[in-house]
């Protein structure tokens, strides 16, 4: 991971275009259909790169795309020396991501994300790849990007959604930091967060503690499940929800899985009440109410127990907090304790 270079920045034209002047040879843009239309115009530098523009959402994230981007290096004639420069949020940073990784054997990638997820969690930390066979993320490798050029100036457009989502991802790097940091995003209002004349440190901030979980162990196998923390509640959540046909983004229920495993972590690892409640006002605050009821608990305790991060099959594991920054990978909750937070986790939240 050393090798990455990360430029946090107001002005991601001048960052692009002195990147670019270090370079020989081409560059190709990956773009999706609303980044080509409201951040490429940004990129003044950037008029005369050819781009190549997906298909936008989640949907998208398949073999199919993934296809159709080869295609285009093929006709642009890339090498290995071409830059791909993924222009988007995380499903266009992990498709241009495996491509970078795949295309020749390897060819440079730079990310310049676009939405704050995807700037404090998928553009760092090289997780690439697609959807396939229904599954999340089944096909994919390991590729840090080269360059991460993160700036707030793509954030004004964003929906509020998108923003919540990004917040929930820096509130849970704020819990696996220090009682400053969550204090800090605690206060941070989700409204006119973009506008913040300390957003972008905030960002960076938060970016350091992913990278400091990556660094330590690249390839996901222990220390860096810490960044499950709110997930495997919260893909049970998302998950109910889609099967229901009121699908959600995934930073929300993010953010109520956070909740929920805070509860966990009180009951289980002893973390202060204070922690908990902090965080479940601001949730409960800032986000949507999430629509769960006790009739939905088997569903979820099915989902959790089927989720691919369980080390062994039937029992359901968190990463847990003892406190702010004391975390615990891998501890197995038995389905009667997770039923008992998910009821606390609803009294404060609903
Ligand atoms: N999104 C969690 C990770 O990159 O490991």
């Amino acid at each position: 991971m050393s090798s990455q270079q990360l430029t946090f920045t107001d002005n991601p034209n001048q960052a692009l275009s002195e990147i670019l002047a270090t370079r020989h040879g081409q560059a190709i843009i990956v773009a999706d259909t609303n980044t080509a239309r409201e951040c490429l115009p940004v990129l003044a530098c950037a008029g005369h790169i050819p781009a190549i523009t997906l298909a936008a959402g989640e949907e998208h994230k398949t073999a199919e795309s993934l296809i159709n981007l080869y295609q285009h290096l093929v006709d642009w004639r890339a090498t290995r020396q071409t830059l791909l420069i993924a222009l988007g949020g995380g499903v266009v940073t992990d498709l241009a991501g495996f491509a970078a990784a795949t295309f020749k054997r390897g060819m440079p990638l730079l990310n310049l994300p676009t939405t704050l997820l995807a700037q404090v969690d998928a553009s760092v930390g090289g997780k690439t790849g697609f959807n396939f066979a229904g599954l999340k993320n089944e096909i994919g490798l390991f590729a840090p990007a080269h360059h991460v050029v993160i700036s707030t100036r793509f954030l004004s457009t964003l929906p509020h959604s998108e923003l919540l989502a990004g917040l929930a991802e820096m509130l849970k790097h704020a819990l696996l930091d220090t009682p400053d940091a969550l204090h800090r995003m605690l206060n941070a209002e989700p409204c006119g967060f973009a506008s913040r004349p300390d957003a972008l440190e905030m960002i960076r901030h938060s970016v350091t503690v992913k990278q400091r979980f990556v660094n330590l162990d690249p390839n996901d196998q222990a220390d860096r499940h810490a960044l499950n923390l709110g997930h495997t509640i919260g893909h049970a959540i998302e998950s109910l929800l889609l099967e229901r046909n009121q699908p959600v983004a995934h930073g929300i229920a993010v953010a109520w899985g956070l909740v929920g495993e805070l509860v966990l972590s009180r009951m289980s690892a002893g973390l202060n009440g204070e922690t908990l409640y902090a965080v479940a006002r601001y949730v409960r605050d800032h986000y949507p109410t999430c629509p769960i009821t006790c009739d939905h608990y088997p569903r979820l305790l099915q989902l959790m127990t089927h989720d691919k991060k369980n080390p062994s099959a039937g029992e359901i594991s968190f990463t847990l907090l003892s406190d702010i920054g004391h975390y615990h990978i891998g501890r197995i909750i038995s389905a009667e304790d997770i039923t008992a937070a998910l009821d606390i986790f609803r009294d404060l939240t609903q």
